[in-house]
């Protein structure tokens, strides 16, 4: 557990992960949060889904995409023939990051440092899954798995070499799609979205 917390990467167990993980203090979200998110899906999948962080009901439930953002991602990826269980889904930051004003809670997008203390575990993941291909859903796991920054207006759809080897296609995250009020917008998106997932599913 200690050297989960000094090291920079992990070399443990698989068996030690998961607890290793639920006590991670390697930045101050722990603080905030109520629980860690772990990923979900097989020990060896050939894709692998990376989200930026979990949301309100993940963090209430400790399951990654179980809210409006995953229902998006969920829809997506039926209409691209995804299977659910060949996948393995997690996120850049394990930790809800978000402010408390009165009774809600409002997200907040992670900075660098978190998204770098928290790549300790997402390396880990990606090292024990041994995924051909990953999908980054929007620019914070585009910069934790790529190392880079850029606008998604160009980076959407394409194919960028990873930080750790393994390819990464870039898409929009599915809370980017809610946000578009405009209907015919959040369609265009929607379908970007599932045609990125189809791509990665067919490729991996
Ligand atoms: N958004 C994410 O990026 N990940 C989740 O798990 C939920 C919402």
């Amino acid at each position: 557990q200690e050297a989960a917390e000094r090291g920079t990467h992990w070399d443990g167990p698989s068996e030690g992960f998961a607890a290793a993980l639920a006590g991670c203090q390697r930045c101050h979200l722990c603080h905030h949060a109520t629980q860690v998110v772990p990923g979900i899906g097989p020990e060896a999948a050939d894709l692998m889904i990376v989200g930026e962080q979990p949301g309100d009901r993940e963090d209430l439930e400790g399951v990654p995409f179980v809210g409006p953002a995953g229902q998006v991602l969920t829809q997506a990826m039926a209409t691209a023939g995804v299977s659910r269980e060949g996948v393995y889904m997690t996120n850049a930051v394990k930790h809800y990051k978000h402010i408390v004003r009165g009774k809600r809670r409002i997200h907040q997008s992670p900075n660098r440092d978190e998204i770098q203390h928290c790549q300790f575990w997402l390396d880990a993941e990606v090292g024990r899954v041994k995924p051909k291909m990953i999908v980054a859903l929007g620019a914070t796991a585009a910069l934790s798995l790529t190392g880079r920054n850029g606008p998604m207006k160009t980076r959407r759809g394409t194919v960028e070499p990873g930080r750790l080897g393994v390819p990464v296609l870039i898409t929009y995250h599915p809370a980017y799609v809610l946000r578009l009020r405009d209907q015919a917008a959040q369609d265009a998106a929607r379908a970007a979205l599932s045609a990125d997932l189809a791509t990665a599913w067919k490729q991996q």
